[in-house]
């Protein structure tokens, strides 16, 4: 059975991620709308994207709370005002404590780029091709209170090609990670 997922997209930046889901939700057939997309940074391009998509927007500057914990807190609350079902980070560069993971059991996916458990953390692209690794790629995964890791959803591989850079594999793993995302949506919503 397919069920019509309400998402709230979190993120941080860019937006590239967001973009391919505003993208998937605008088709007919896919499962899923955006509720609401939440930064926890003014002014970034991906609340430009949201709201060229005509999507509610919220920002909460984590900056302005005094701890993680109130910062998830007000985040919490945020998302209580919408009727969401999967919380979907999309380059969001927040951690979130195990708290708030417990409130959301199976309700939070996160997207990052490495193989996982291969190159959890930063500079993904750097240390796999430091490590003379010859693939790399990017993961969808359930978020668990642990950094990066919970059960596997969806993985798309790239090959790292002689002379890459980082810059140069991180384009390459991104067109992937705008094919995953959408298509580990489609998995939870079909489940
Ligand atoms: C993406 O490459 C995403 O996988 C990564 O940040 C980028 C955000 O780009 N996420 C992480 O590293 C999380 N650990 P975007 O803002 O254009 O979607």
């Amino acid at each position: 059975m397919t069920r019509n997922l309400n998402l709230a997209v979190l993120i941080s930046g860019r937006g590239s991620n967001l973009q391919a889901l505003i993208d998937a939700c605008a088709q007919d057939d896919f499962p899923a709308r955006i509720a609401v997309v939440v930064s926890n940074r003014p002014g970034v391009e991906g609340l430009e994207r949201a709201q060229r998509g005509g999507i509610l927007t919220e920002t909460l500057d984590h900056k302005s709370y005094p701890s993680r914990e109130a910062f998830e807190e007000a985040l919490h609350e945020t998302l209580g005002k919408y009727p969401v079902d999967l919380i979907c980070l999309a380059g969001f560069m927040r951690i979130l404590t195990a708290g708030f993971v417990e409130k959301w059991p199976d309700r939070i996916v996160n997207i990052h780029p490495s193989l996982l458990p291969d190159y959890k953390g930063l500079d993904t692209h750097a240390r796999a091709i430091a490590d003379g690794r010859s693939e790399a790629g990017c993961t969808v995964h359930l978020v668990r209170p642990a950094v990066d890791d919970g059960p596997i959803l969806v993985q798309r591989r790239v090959p790292i090609l002689p002379g890459d850079t980082p810059g140069s594999l991180a384009v390459r793993v991104l067109e992937q990670e705008h094919i995953a995302y959408p298509q580990a949506i489609r998995l939870l919503a079909e489940k």
